[in-house]
């Protein structure tokens, strides 16, 4: 069998597309190596959102097709994919004779048919249609790099079209996946022994809202379905219906957020306690810059429905700093609805200029030095806020889907809670993979720290 290698940058979603690559190259008669020196073919899956890695692939097709030199005297075949692949397409040939493949966000499927091109004299090969129905795929387990939890895709691409974001442009529109295929995913996780799944989307909430996935690579069995599901009752169909102990998801979309999601969660075990809700910034002006579609109080109201709701949910979210024309007043307001959620975790990003986006149109003009100070104000206070919010877990007992050894000690074990809480914990005789019960007896900023007291 030939060897690819696949170097993943980025979201959860591109770490899932790799898994897809990996899948998709199995059926062409590739296994995965970790070691780019033994690898036929390297594919590097590389993100666009927040960075600027257009230099960084090139860099890094050069350096291993160097070391492949120096170390066998064969040099591999180099593909891209992923967001740099989708927008930047035809270009990444002119920039590199080594890269035989460019493959879009919405092709992987195609990857195949694209080395059977090459194999039969092609140069160099090409896929980067948006338009076509986005595929599902049906990985089987050696494909994955997760072990312990699972990714599935429920959506892809987004039309939110927030000013600052290239997704819609490296995704494409809005598509859902049949409930019935993401059922079948499910259920044929939890045979296979995961205890959790992550269901994965740009934005959960618009769910069945938009076309229905139709291709389905290879063959697969799921039967596709006609009448539309919505978010919440997919979440019930898989509460009820998967096996799956465990089921988390990301990302929610503040509009479209709604009470039957948090009545749904509230009302099944295994859907849980954690929900990932971007506000981007609390200043209702620089909302608007951001076509966010909603207000700072709108934003709370939603953080409202899930605080008032029976279980006890960890929030977390996204901020980006120093959009265009952010002052000093609209930082403090952000501040404000930081202090106000008492967030559990909060990503924090300094705004990039993004191409095709509507916010290339503002100007940039605010110094990097000044959105990392902001950023680190921002980081501050939301240190203090982890710090409170995790001391009241102390004295409590957690379930933990324990997934490595710590990467503080190792002795050590470390996984997560279901409110997503990273929680350390002595080894004694668990293993990875298994849920344990943990009583946290330490707390800190990032972390807790417990011992098992139950299988
Ligand atoms: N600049 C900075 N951060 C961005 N994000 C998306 N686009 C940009 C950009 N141009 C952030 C948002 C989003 C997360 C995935 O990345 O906070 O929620
Ligand atoms: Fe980007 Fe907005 Fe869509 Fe999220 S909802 S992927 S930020 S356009």
């Amino acid at each position: 069998m030939k060897k690819v290698y696949i170097e993943t940058h980025g979201c959860q979603m591109n770490v899932h597309d790799s898994e897809k690559a990996a899948f998709s190259l199995q059926s062409a008669g590739y296994e995965q190596t970790s070691d780019p020196m033994k690898a036929d073919l390297v594919m590097l899956n590389t993100c666009m959102v927040r960075d600027k890695p257009e230099q960084k692939v090139f860099r890094r097709i050069a350096g291993i097709k160097h070391d492949q030199k120096k170390m066998n005297g064969k040099i591999a075949d180099f593909g891209v994919m992923g967001c740099v692949a989708q927008a930047e397409a035809e270009r990444i040939f002119d920039r590199s004779s080594d890269v035989k493949i460019v493959i879009g966000t919405q092709s992987i499927g195609k990857l195949p048919d694209l080395l059977t091109q090459l194999n039969q004299g092609f140069d160099r090969v090409i896929d980067v249609d948006l338009t076509r129905d986005a595929e599902f795929f049906d990985l089987d387990v050696n494909a994955r790099k997760t072990e312990h939890v699972a990714l599935v895709t429920i959506t892809e691409g987004c039309n939110k079209f927030c000013s600052y974001c290239i997704v819609p442009f490296t995704r494409g529109r809005e598509r859902s996946r049949t409930a019935q295929s993401i059922l079948l995913e499910s259920q044929s996780l939890a045979a296979q022994g995961f205890k959790e799944i992550h269901l994965l989307g740009q934005n959960v909430n618009s769910y069945g809202l938009s076309g229905k996935f139709r291709g389905n690579i290879p063959s697969a069995s799921a039967p596709l379905i006609d009448n539309e599901v919505t978010f919440s009752q997919l979440l019930e169909l898989l509460a009820k219906e998967s096996g799956i102990p465990r089921i988390k998801y990301s990302t929610s979309y503040p509009r479209d957020f709604d009470q039957e999601v948090v009545r749904v969660m509230d009302n099944h075990e295994n859907l849980c306690e954690w929900v990932h809700l971007p506000a981007q910034s609390g200043s209702d002006r620089i909302l608007k810059r951001m076509r966010r579609g909603y207000s700072a109080a709108e934003y709370l109201k939603k953080i409202e429905i899930i605080r008032s709701a029976k279980k006890e949910y960890s929030i977390t979210g996204d901020i980006i700093i120093g959009f265009p024309g952010e002052t000093e007043e609209d930082f403090l307001e952000t501040m404000r609805l930081v202090a106000e959620v008492e967030y559990d975790g909060l990503f924090l990003f300094n705004y990039s200029a993004r191409p095709k986006t509507a916010a290339m149109a503002y100007e940039d003009s605010m110094p990097e030095s000044l959105k990392t100070e902001r950023l680190m104000r921002v980081q501050e206070l939301q240190g203090r806020i982890q710090v409170n919010n995790n001391e009241r877990y102390l004295g409590r007992t957690e379930e933990v889907l324990i997934d490595a050894t710590s990467s503080k000690s190792q002795d050590d074990f470390s996984g997560y809670s279901k409110a997503h809480k990273k929680i350390n914990f002595p080894k004694s005789d668990a293993k990875l993979g298994e849920l344990v019960k943990v009583l946290i007896t330490k707390s800190g900023k990032n972390s807790l720290f417990g011992e098992i007291v139950k299988y």
